[in-house]
């Protein structure tokens, strides 16, 4: 990468917005080399510059990272004529990324969502030969009983003749709400389960993806890049 504005490298990290960047140089909060930033129009040169906002280092990471929590009502797609997609919910600086969601959840599904623009990983991640494991909670029209967590545990036979893998299924409280352990997607997997043990699912949400779990700071349709230490579990490009 050549020359830069500051206020441009600032905002192509997804963290802020231009407008947001200027405000932080201003503020005299950003650091090149130790000594406060000047002026937004400064023309950096990454690789011989470290640059600090608040004290930290910018990592200048290949690829973005994303958790969000999706809200009921929004489609986990990246772009749509209709409805909102989860995109929407991003930034502008954001949107221009190509990130895409990892899988996909049902519309009136809430819960974690990761976006990448990392093809590599996401391939690996719902790869089925690497059964990465899902968690979700949801609440039924009907308790499900202890005979029904064997029948996850062999592999429930889907309306259509589909066999799905073993999958974990814990009853909470009176069995009307559960958590049900994946190691696989197939469309709407959760919700037929279920309704071939009799039951409706009313509400659903992914509370894991293999070692990352929904962040319980994060409200709905907020997001949060995902720290140093997350990336390197789902084994993304630090
Ligand atoms: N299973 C479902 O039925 N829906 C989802 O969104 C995810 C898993």
């Amino acid at each position: 990468m050549g020359a830069e504005r500051l206020d441009k490298l600032l905002a192509s990290t997804g963290r802020w917005s231009r407008r947001e960047a200027k405000v932080l140089i201003k503020e005299g909060r950003v650091l090149l080399d130790g000594l406060p930033a000047k002026s937004a129009e400064q023309r950096i040169t990454l690789e011989l510059c470290r640059i600090t906002v608040d004290g930290v280092g910018l990592d200048w990471r290949a690829f973005t990272y994303i958790m969000l929590h999706k809200p009921a009502g929004v489609l986990s797609a990246t772009e749509d004529t209709r409805q909102k997609t989860v995109m929407d919910l991003l930034p502008e600086e954001l949107r221009r990324k190509n990130l895409f969601p990892v899988g996909r959840l049902d519309k009136d599904t809430e819960g974690l969502l990761l976006l990448t623009d990392d093809g590599d990983l996401a391939h690996r991640l719902l790869a089925p030969k690497k059964h990465v494991e899902k968690v979700y909670y949801a609440q039924l029209d009907r308790p499900l009983e202890e005979a029904d967590k064997a029948a996850f545990a062999a592999g429930i036979v889907l309306a259509d003749g589909q066999v799905c893998m073993p999958a974990g299924l814990s009853l909470l409280g009176d069995g009307t709400e559960v958590m049900v352990t994946l190691h696989e997607g197939k469309f709407h997997q959760i919700k037929r389960m279920i309704a071939s043990r009799g039951a409706t699912v009313r509400y659903l949400k992914r509370v894991s993806m293999g070692p990352l779990e929904l962040d319980p700071g994060l409200g709905k349709g907020e997001f949060r890049f995902l720290t140093g230490e997350e990336v390197a579990k789902i084994g993304g490009k630090g």
